[in-house]
């Protein structure tokens, strides 16, 4: 029997220990030493806080072709890091200006804005270092294929459009399909880019590809329809960051559209349709199933 608390907790405690083994002034490839004020704020960003979902992704795909955990701990790294860099930039003044992340002043509260800027900036960066080195696998053409996942997932068609989306949609007047499309890009295409991540890791062919993307979208409108909810129904003291924003910024959201209860049930339905396209995988998806059901039940 697959248990949910038990990988998640050993995914959450490995990559806790691997970022703070990567992000170090030794780790850091480049010319010159990095700036000690800087690597400071990439580990406070970074470190000691944080689900660690998306590497639970990427191990979870790919446990599917028995790749050992272990294997697939550089290329999670890799995803957390472009995650903590965008949760860094989304809190800064001129995004959704807020002070509080993972329970502690966030980053640009804790050190300044240019810092925070910078820290980001070197947490991407430092993410490809890690995906291109050796140690993340042996084949040059599978870290290429990490590396190009990973751009896709994050870049102006995937995560970083998806928030210049949200923040032209505080302006009002998104449709539904808009709405839609703004969610699987700003939240959905980092957590699509992790399960095909571990697919490619375990060498997928294209039917379980094709499978796991599916999988993947519907996960990652799950994800961020459970976000909607929470910044409605939780308080701050348990998400560990602002909550009741959404509204007041003016954030195109579901919610808006649906009330809390309509989106209760697009989020149940969103996650049965994740679980369905695992069908052909059997038990060796019980991570990634578990994994959905975990998105609609999380109370932060
Ligand atoms: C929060 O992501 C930002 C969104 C994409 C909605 P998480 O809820 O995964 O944040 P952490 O990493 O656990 O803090
Ligand atoms: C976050 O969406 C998406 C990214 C960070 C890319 P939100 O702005 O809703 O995330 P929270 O609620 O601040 O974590
Ligand atoms: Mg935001
Ligand atoms: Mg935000
Ligand atoms: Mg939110």
């Amino acid at each position: 029997m697959y248990d949910f608390s038990a990988d998640s907790m050993d995914c959450a405690a490995a990559i806790e220990a691997g970022l703070s083994h990567y992000l170090t002034g030794a780790r850091l490839s480049g010319p010159g030493p990095s700036a000690d004020r800087l690597m400071e704020a990439m580990r406070y960003g970074s470190l000691e806080g944080g689900k660690r979902l998306r590497p639970l992704l990427v191990r979870q795909a790919a446990s599917i072709f028995s790749i050992p955990r272990e294997a697939a701990l550089p290329a999670g790294l890799a995803v957390e890091m472009v995650h903590c860099y965008s949760l860094i930039h989304d809190d800064l003044p001129s995004m959704d200006d807020d002070d509080l992340r993972r329970g502690r002043p966030s980053v640009h509260r804790h050190y300044d804005e240019a810092t925070a800027i910078l820290a980001g900036d070197a947490l991407l960066t430092h993410a490809f270092a890690v995906l291109s080195d050796p140690n993340c696998h042996p084949d040059p053409a599978v870290r290429i294929a990490l590396v190009a996942e990973l751009a896709a997932g994050s870049g102006a068609g995937g995560m970083v459009g998806g928030q210049m989306r949200d923040i032209e949609g505080e302006k009002g007047g998104f449709t539904d399909f808009e709405i839609a499309t703004m969610q699987a890009m700003k939240t959905g295409a980092l957590i699509r880019a992790a399960v095909r991540m571990g697919a490619i890791l375990g060498g997928a062919d294209a039917r379980a590809f094709s499978a796991l993307t599916a999988y993947a979208e519907a996960a990652g409108r799950a994800f961020q329809l459970a976000d909607d909810i929470l910044d409605v129904t939780a308080t701050p003291e348990i998400m560990g960051k602002a909550t009741g924003k959404d509204k007041d910024a003016g954030k195109q959201t579901i919610i808006s559209r649906l009330g809390i209860e309509g989106a209760r049930q697009m989020l149940d339905s969103t996650v049965n349709d994740a679980i369905s396209a695992l069908r052909t995988f059997g038990p060796r998806a019980d991570g990634l199933r578990a994994t959905a059901r975990y998105f609609a039940a999380r109370e932060k």
